[in-house]
C-alpha cells in the first residue's frame, strides 16, 4: 500500500508541476509566528479543538477563557457570538478570536436548490452567486466558516448524500465546487462578508459501498486519481481555505489517518496551505473502524497524518500533551497544525474584528430572491412533454393542484436547511394562487410523501375531473435524503404511485412535478404523465420557479447531473463507464421476450440486465425544452494535434422551435485506445447558449490536449498519443454530431 501510494504521489507530483505554489503571505505568516512564539502548549492544542455549541454560554466561556477552544460550530445567534468573541478577545490570555462555523450548504436564510439541483443548471455564475448570497447572509449573523461545498462524486442514488453534491461527473463537480468556493470566499477572505469554504469530504465518501452512508469506499488507486481527487485539486486551485476529512476508509485507511491524502496530495502535490478539519468525531470513530487502539492512538494517527483541527472528538485536547512527552507526536507537528488555524483566522480578519453588527439584518433581500429564483428556474429539468402539454395554454382556467409536495414549505427546501425560515418559502400552491384568472382546486390527497392512507386519492380525482389540467407534485420529504438518509428502494414512497396512476386515469392532461433529493425510479410515472418536470429540492423560490415554467414565463433548460436508472438494481449507473469486453448492442431480448425453455446461450452473451436492459431511463446531461434545438456543421480546427496544442471546435446551434430558450451544449470525447481502458465518454466542456426562436449561432469550444491526460498504466498523469472521438451533444447519449482527431 505504502509503495503504491508512493508511486501515486510521484504521478500526482507531475500533475502539480503546472500548479504554482501559493504565493507566501509574508505579513500574515509573520503575525502567525509572533503569536505562536507566545503560546503555551495548552493554548496551542486549544486552537486545534472545535466545540459544538452548548446551551449554557458559561460552559463555553470557561473553556474559551482557558484557551481551550479554536472554533465553535453551530452557534448562530449574533448576540451570543459577540459575547463569546468578547470573552476570547478580552478574557483569554492571548485574545485569539474564535472561528464560528456552520453547515451553510445551499443557503443560510434564502435557500437555493440543493447542490444536485444547482448542478442541473450547468450555470457556474448562478451557482457562484448563490454561494455569495449564502455568505452574505451567514456572515451577517457571525458565521465565517461553512462546511461546503461537498464535492464527492456520487454514482449511487441510494446514497442520501447524493443530494448534497453535484452529481456523478468529475468535470462538472470540479467546476461547480470551484464556483461555490469563489462565491463563499469572495475576492478577499478578509472582507467581512467572506466565509471560508470547506472542500469535503476528502475523499471518496460518495463511493460508500451499497449506497449506505459511512460505509467503506472501494476505490482503486487509478479511480481515486482520475475520478475522486480532481474536484479537490480544483478546490485547491480555487483557494479553498479548508478541507474536511471524510468518514470512510479507502483500502483500510480511514481518511482521518490518511497521510497520502492530507500530505502527499494536499500539501506536496497541490501546494495548498488550507486548514484541515476532521468530520464530526471522525477521529474517535477510528476506534470503531478498528485501525486504532485507544483515544491516544487516535489523536496520534490523526495529527501525524496531517489533521489540523478536530471537530468535537476531543482526543487532541485530552492526549496531545502526553503524546508529546512520549515522543509519539512532535512539537513541530502541533506547531504546523496551529499555524494553519491561526493563518486562517488572520486571513479572515478576525483579529481586527471578530464581532457582528447585531442590529443589521440582510436576510431575504429582494435581489437575493431574484437570483435564487433564476437558479431554481434553471435547475428544473423537463423530462417529458408529450404533445406540448407545457407550457399551459391561455385556455387553462381551472387547475387541480394535487400531491403532498404541493404545499410543503419545509420539505421543498430539502436537506441541510437549519436556518431558513419556511414562512419565506413560496410553495407551488402559494405561487399558483397568486396568479390572476386561474381557479385552483387544491387537494394534497396524502399528508406527506410516505403517507400510506389512500383515502384522499378519491377527492383528488374528483377535483381533477373538474379541472382543465392536473398538476401533481410528489417526491421526497427533506428527511428522505441527506446525511444518513439512504434508501434501498428509490421509488416514490407511500401511496404517491397510486395517486399518479389514479390521476392519469382521469384522462385530464397530467403534469407530474417531482421534488426530491435524488433521482428516483420513475419510469411508470413518466409513462402515466403527459409532462414531467423534475426539481431537485428547489428551496425558497421553488413554487415561483415552477409556476413560471408551467405558464411559459420561463422555459426549462436544466439537464440531469446524474443518470436516472429504470430500476434501483442498475446502480451504480453513470454515463462515463467502461465499455467492457462484451458491450450490449441494445437489441438484446428482455426477460418478457425470452421464449420459455430458451437455450443457455440463445440470448447471446452481452453485458445487460434481462429485466432492465442496458441503458438508463434518462442519461446524464438530458433535459427537454419547450423549443427544439438543432446541432449541425461540426468543425475541428485540426485533426492532428500535438500534446500541448488546443483544438478549436465550432458548430451551429439553431433554435428551431417557437420559444426563446437556452440550450446547454455539451462536449464529450472518447479516447479510443489507452494503455489502460478508457471511459466510453467524458464530458470536457459545456455552455449555456440562449437563442431566440428561429435564431441560429455558431458555438465554440476550446479543448486543450493537456485536458485529455489520465493515469496511465505506469501511474503517470499523461496524455497518450492516439485516436479520439468527439461529440457536441444535447446529452451524453446523443451521438449525432461526431468528429475524430488524433494526438501525435
Ligand atoms: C457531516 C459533515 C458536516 C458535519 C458538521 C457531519 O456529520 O458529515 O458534512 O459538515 O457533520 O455538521
Amino acid at each position: 500500500m505504502k509503495r503504491l501510494f508512493y508511486t501515486l504521489s510521484l504521478a500526482l507530483a507531475l500533475v502539480s508541476c503546472s500548479t504554482a505554489p501559493k504565493s507566501a503571505d509574508s505579513a500574515v505568516d509573520q503575525r502567525v509566528e509572533d503569536l505562536l512564539s507566545k503560546m503555551t502548549l495548552e493554548e496551542k492544542i486549544g486552537q486545534l479543538n472545535q466545540l459544538s455549541s452548548m446551551n449554557n454560554l458559561e460552559d463555553m466561556a470557561k473553556q474559551i477563557r482557558e484557551g481551550r477552544v479554536g472554533s465553535i460550530l453551530n452557534e448562530v445567534e449574533p448576540g451570543r457570538i459577540n459575547a463569546l468573541q468578547r470573552i476570547a478577545k478580552d478574557e483569554s490570555r492571548l485574545g485569539i478570536p474564535i472561528l464560528m462555523s456552520r453547515d451553510v450548504i445551499h443557503g443560510f436564510k434564502t435557500i437555493a436548490p440543493i447542490p444536485l439541483g444547482q448542478a442541473a443548471s450547468f450555470d457556474l455564475e448562478a451557482v457562484e452567486a448563490a454561494a455569495r448570497i449564502a455568505a452574505i447572509e451567514a456572515t451577517n449573523d457571525g458565521i465565517r466558516w461553512t462546511f461546503s461545498p461537498m464535492i464527492d462524486i456520487a454514482r449511487d442514488a441510494r446514497w442520501g448524500r447524493i443530494a448534497e453534491g453535484y452529481g456523478e461527473d468529475t468535470y462538472l463537480t470540479s467546476l461547480m465546487g470551484a464556483a461555490t468556493i469563489r462565491g463563499y470566499q469572495g475576492p478577499d477572505l478578509s472582507d467581512p462578508t467572506s466565509m471560508a469554504a470547506c472542500a469535503k469530504h476528502f475523499c471518496g465518501y460518495g463511493a460508500s459501498e451499497g449506497g449506505r452512508d459511512y460505509n467503506t469506499a472501494n476505490i482503486t488507486p487509478r479511480q481515486l486519481l482520475d475520478v475522486y481527487l480532481p474536484p479537490f485539486q480544483k478546490a485547491a486551485e480555487a483557494g479553498a481555505a479548508t478541507y474536511m476529512t471524510s468518514f470512510n476508509e479507502i483500502d483500510g485507511v480511514p481518511s482521518t489517518a490518511n497521510s497520502y491524502l492530507l500530505k502527499t496530495m494536499l500539501r506536496d502535490a497541490w501546494h495548498s496551505d488550507a486548514m484541515v478539519v476532521t468530520d464530526w468525531a471522525s477521529t474517535s470513530e477510528m476506534l470503531a473502524h478498528g485501525n486504532t487502539y485507544d483515544r491516544a492512538d487516535v489523536a496520534a494517527k490523526a495529527i501525524n497524518a496531517g489533521v489540523d483541527m478536530e471537530m468535537v472528538g476531543e482526543t487532541f485536547i485530552q492526549n496531545l500533551p502526553q503524546l508529546l512527552k512520549e515522543g509519539r507526536v512532535k512539537l513541530s507537528t502541533i506547531d504546523n497544525a496551529v499555524r494553519n488555524v491561526l493563518r486562517l483566522k488572520f486571513r479572515l480578519g478576525l483579529f481586527e474584528n471578530p464581532y457582528v453588527d447585531e442590529n443589521k439584518r440582510v436576510a431575504y433581500a429582494p435581489e437575493f430572491i431574484e437570483k435564487t429564483l433564476k437558479l431554481a428556474t434553471e435547475s428544473a429539468i423537463l423530462l417529458k412533454n408529450a404533445d406540448e402539454t407545457l407550457p399551459l395554454s391561455s385556455k387553462v382556467k381551472t387547475v387541480a393542484l394535487v400531491g403532498p409536495m404541493a404545499d410543503a414549505a419545509y420539505e421543498q427546501s430539502g436537506t441541510w436547511t437549519f436556518d431558513g425560515d419556511a414562512s419565506h418559502t413560496v410553495t407551488p400552491l402559494a405561487a399558483l394562487q397568486a396568479i390572476n384568472g386561474i381557479k385552483v382546486l387544491y387537494e394534497p390527497a396524502l399528508t406527506h410523501c410516505r403517507d400510506q392512507k389512500a383515502a384522499g386519492i378519491a377527492s383528488a380525482v374528483a377535483k381533477a375531473k373538474q379541472a382543465d389540467v392536473v398538476i401533481c407534485v410528489v417526491g421526497e420529504e427533506a428527511i428522505m435524503s441527506g446525511e444518513a438518509h439512504c434508501l434501498a428502494d428509490i421509488n416514490l414512497y407511500g401511496k404517491q404511485k397510486d395517486l399518479v396512476e389514479a390521476l392519469s386515469k382521469t384522462g385530464k392532461p397530467l403534469v407530474t412535478v417531482i421534488m426530491a433529493g435524488r433521482p428516483l425510479t420513475i419510469a411508470k410515472q413518466v409513462e402515466e404523465s403527459d409532462a414531467l418536470l423534475y426539481m431537485f429540492h428547489p428551496g425558497t423560490t421553488g413554487g415561483t420557479a415552477l409556476v413560471d415554467l408551467l405558464f411559459g414565463k420561463a422555459v426549462p433548460s436544466g439537464k440531469t447531473p446524474v443518470t436516472f436508472p429504470y430500476m434501483v438494481g442498475q446502480v451504480p449507473i453513470y454515463y462515463n463507464h467502461k465499455n467492457s469486453g462484451r458491450p450490449a448492442a441494445g437489441t438484446e431480448l428482455l426477460i418478457d421476450q425470452t421464449p420459455v425453455g430458451a437455450g443457455q446461450t440463445s440470448l447471446g452473451c452481452s453485458s445487460y440486465w434481462l429485466d432492465a436492459g442496458f441503458g438508463p431511463l434518462f442519461p446524464f446531461g438530458y433535459g427537454l425544452s419547450y423549443t427544439t434545438f438543432e446541432y449541425s456543421n461540426l468543425k475541428l480546427s485540426k485533426t492532428e494535434l500535438a500534446k500541448n496544442e488546443t483544438l478549436h471546435v465550432t458548430f451551429d446551434l439553431a433554435n428551431t422551435g417557437k420559444y426563446d430558450a437556452t440550450e446547454i451544449c455539451q462536449l464529450y470525447i472518447r479516447d479510443l485506445v489507452g494503455s489502460v481502458t478508457r471511459p466510453i465518454k467524458e464530458l470536457k466542456g459545456f455552455k449555456r447558449v440562449a437563442l431566440k426562436a428561429g435564431e441560429k449561432t455558431t458555438v465554440e469550444f476550446d479543448l486543450n490536449m493537456a485536458d485529455l491526460a489520465f493515469t496511465t498504466l505506469d501511474m503517470k498523469h499523461e496524455v497518450e498519443p492516439g485516436d479520439f472521438k468527439l461529440w457536441v451533444a444535447a446529452n451524453s447519449d446523443d451521438n449525432t454530431n461526431e468528429a475524430s482527431f488524433t494526438v501525435k
